[in-house]
């Protein structure tokens, strides 16, 4: 049975949007890091946009400048599969969203990764059962999800049946060693904790404006005035990006879920993705929620 101490190299396979937070946040609190991609030019973009998180570290004082330099040289960028699970201790996949991809990078690396190697995976909407056997290891294989690592560190540990126990405890003590907080799901279940709460959150929201119960603004000026929050429920739909939510709602069946996903796609069809583009139910950088007046009405 394996310790925290006993985790010294991180894989991450995946350089995009989630694997290079979760491959800067490893570095920069002591792990040697590899990440693996098929695409040479992901490792620039994922270097760009590391650049741009450590500045925020800084500005924040999180870090030094000593700090990150030192971190940094402990993290490399590779397309060699062979090479990256030499002396893997625990993978982090991130790959693209799909099931069948995922099944084929996790045979790969099954077969390449040594026998002390534990398996994570940080898929957002697949249960991790559905491609534990590819890993040829179920009983070492487990999700450990990531929301954005630095901003919202809060990361979900989601065992498939054939997990064992001991793989959650290292995982929790891995998480929190890289200032996550941990929670963590007693069995499988779609969305995990946060994402659950969410959909039903913005499915609400949703059916209150295509039912013609209630204006958008209306929607997002009550959960706002009574909660003292800084947005409401289309505020946050722009901040994830109507195109992302539509992805998710879309495949749900029920007079609900259709209304609302009909209404985003009314709007991805303009163009209007939400906050990322400039404009989604709100125009940027100044929507109308932010104004003194909004909440008054
Ligand atoms: N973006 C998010 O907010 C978010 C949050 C939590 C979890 N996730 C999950 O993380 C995973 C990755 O999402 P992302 O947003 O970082 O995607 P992304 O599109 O930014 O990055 C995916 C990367 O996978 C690489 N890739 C594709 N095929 C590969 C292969 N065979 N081997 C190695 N690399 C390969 C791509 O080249 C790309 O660089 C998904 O499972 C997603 O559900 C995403």
């Amino acid at each position: 049975m394996k310790q925290l101490k006993d985790i010294k190299n991180i894989l991450i396979l995946g350089s995009g949007t989630l694997g290079l937070r979760i491959a800067l946040a490893s570095v920069l609190n002591g792990y040697k890091v590899t990440i693996y991609d098929i695409r040479e030019e992901a490792f620039e973009q994922a270097k760009k946009i590391q650049d741009e998180l450590i500045k925020m570290l800084l500005k924040a004082g999180t870090i030094s400048h000593e700090d990150s330099k030192k971190a940094l040289q402990n993290q490399t960028f590779t397309t060699d599969a062979k090479l990256a699970a030499a002396d893997a201790d625990l993978v982090s996949e991130s790959v693209t969203e799909d099931l069948e991809l995922k099944k084929k990078v996790w045979a790969q690396f099954g077969e390449l990764c040594p026998k002390k190697t534990i398996f994570t995976t940080n898929t957002s909407s697949l249960l991790p059962s559905l491609y534990a056997e590819a890993t040829g290891r179920p009983e070492r294989f487990c999700a450990l999800h990531f929301h954005d690592v630095f901003y919202a560190n809060v990361v979900d540990i989601m065992p498939n049946p054939q997990t064992e126990s001991w793989i959650i405890d290292l995982l929790k003590a891995y998480g929190e060693s890289i200032q996550q907080t941990v929670v963590i799901m007693k069995r499988e279940s779609p969305g995990y904790i946060f994402n659950a709460m969410l959909i039903s959150f913005l499915g609400a929201a949703g059916a209150l404006v295509t039912f013609d119960v209630a204006s958008i603004e209306d929607v997002d000026r009550s959960w706002m005035g009574n909660f003292k929050m800084p947005m409401g429920p289309y505020g946050i739909l722009d901040e994830i990006g109507l195109d992302t939510a539509w992805h998710i709602i879309h495949v749900f069946e029920d007079e609900k879920s259709i209304r609302f996903s009909a209404l985003l796609k009314a709007y991805i069809d303009q163009g209007k993705l939400g906050r990322k583009v400039g404009e989604g139910f709100y125009k940027y950088p100044k929507p109308r929620f932010q104004d003194t007046d909004f909440i008054k009405g």
